[in-house]
């Protein structure tokens, strides 16, 4: 699989550059239409994400068993720390995001025409915690409860594009991180 060979090409890859990081600009959005946040409820919902989250305080001893009682990142599992984090200087990320995704993950960049503006500012954490969740595919809570955090739903629900969806899954219609037709729709 290519991912997995990536993986290790990336770790030597990593400790020859780990002291470039690229940084991303602050990037600065108008919302044209309903049902859509702001910029500070965007930031907000981050923050508080990692920080409320316990698994992202300060590891003492890194050689501690982890239980396998949810899903783990991959690098994570297999302790892996210094693919992300530079480990002689307290963890700190060895880039920035969405780059530091990409180094092993399919650049949603060049993927999509219309990019979904979490994944085009970085804010993957906003959906996916970095080393494990108790839900698949890393989600920090269900779909329609992150959708909800950013969207609101009751208005979204309420208006003509979407009566009668019920209880579909709102990715059924819309790819989470971009795509080539309108509104992200598969
Ligand atoms: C796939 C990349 C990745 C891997 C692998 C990884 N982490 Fe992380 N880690 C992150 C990200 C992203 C954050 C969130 C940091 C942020 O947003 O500033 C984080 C946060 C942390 C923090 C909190 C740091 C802070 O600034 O608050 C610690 C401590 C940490 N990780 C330890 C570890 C340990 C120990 C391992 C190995 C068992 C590990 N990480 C593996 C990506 C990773
Ligand atoms: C708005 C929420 C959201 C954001 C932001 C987000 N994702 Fe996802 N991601 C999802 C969901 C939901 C899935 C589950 C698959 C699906 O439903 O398409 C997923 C799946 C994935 C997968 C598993 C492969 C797959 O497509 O199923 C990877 C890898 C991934 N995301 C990486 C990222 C990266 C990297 C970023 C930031 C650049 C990011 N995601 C930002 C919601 C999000
Ligand atoms: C060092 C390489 C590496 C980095 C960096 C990395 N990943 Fe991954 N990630 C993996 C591997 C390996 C898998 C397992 C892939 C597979 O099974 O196809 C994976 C799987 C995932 C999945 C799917 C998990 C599932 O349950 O199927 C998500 C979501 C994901 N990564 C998100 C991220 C996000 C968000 C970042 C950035 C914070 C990131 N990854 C950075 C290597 C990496
Ligand atoms: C962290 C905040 C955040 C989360 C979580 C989030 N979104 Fe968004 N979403 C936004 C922002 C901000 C925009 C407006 C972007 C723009 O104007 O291009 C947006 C725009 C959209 C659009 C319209 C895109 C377009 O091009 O017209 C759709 C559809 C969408 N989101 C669906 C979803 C779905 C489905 C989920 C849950 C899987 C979700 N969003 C979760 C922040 C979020
Ligand atoms: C049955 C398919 C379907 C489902 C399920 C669905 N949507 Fe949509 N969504 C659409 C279509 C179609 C559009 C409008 C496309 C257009 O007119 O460009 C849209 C538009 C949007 C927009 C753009 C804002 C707007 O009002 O134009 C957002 C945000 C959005 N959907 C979020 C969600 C969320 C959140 C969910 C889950 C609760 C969801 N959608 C479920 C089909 C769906």
């Amino acid at each position: 699989m290519k991912i997995k060979n990536i993986y290790y090409v990336i770790i030597a890859i990593f400790t020859v550059f780990y002291s470039c990081s690229s940084i991303t600009g602050d990037k600065v959005l108008n919302f044209l239409f309903d049902g859509v946040p702001d910029t500070d409820t965007l930031k907000s919902v981050v923050d508080q994400n990692v920080k409320s989250d316990s698994s992202l305080q300060p590891v003492q001893n890194t050689n501690k068993l982890i239980k396998p009682i949810i899903f783990l990142h991959e690098p994570y599992k297999e302790r892996m720390c210094e693919s992300c984090h530079d480990i002689k200087a307290s963890y700190k990320k060895l880039m920035n995001l969405p780059e530091l995704c990409y180094e092993c993950h399919d650049d949603f960049q060049s993927t999509y025409k219309n990019l979904h503006y979490p994944v085009e500012s970085g804010e993957c954490n906003s959906c996916h915690h970095p080393h494990q969740a108790k839900l698949t595919k890393l989600l920090l809570k269900s779909i329609r409860e992150l959708c909800a955090e950013c969207h609101d739903l009751n208005e979204l629900l309420n208006g003509d594009i979407h009566s009668g969806i019920d209880d579909a899954e709102c990715t059924e219609c819309h790819n989470p991180h971009g795509s080539n037709e309108n509104s992200l729709l598969r």
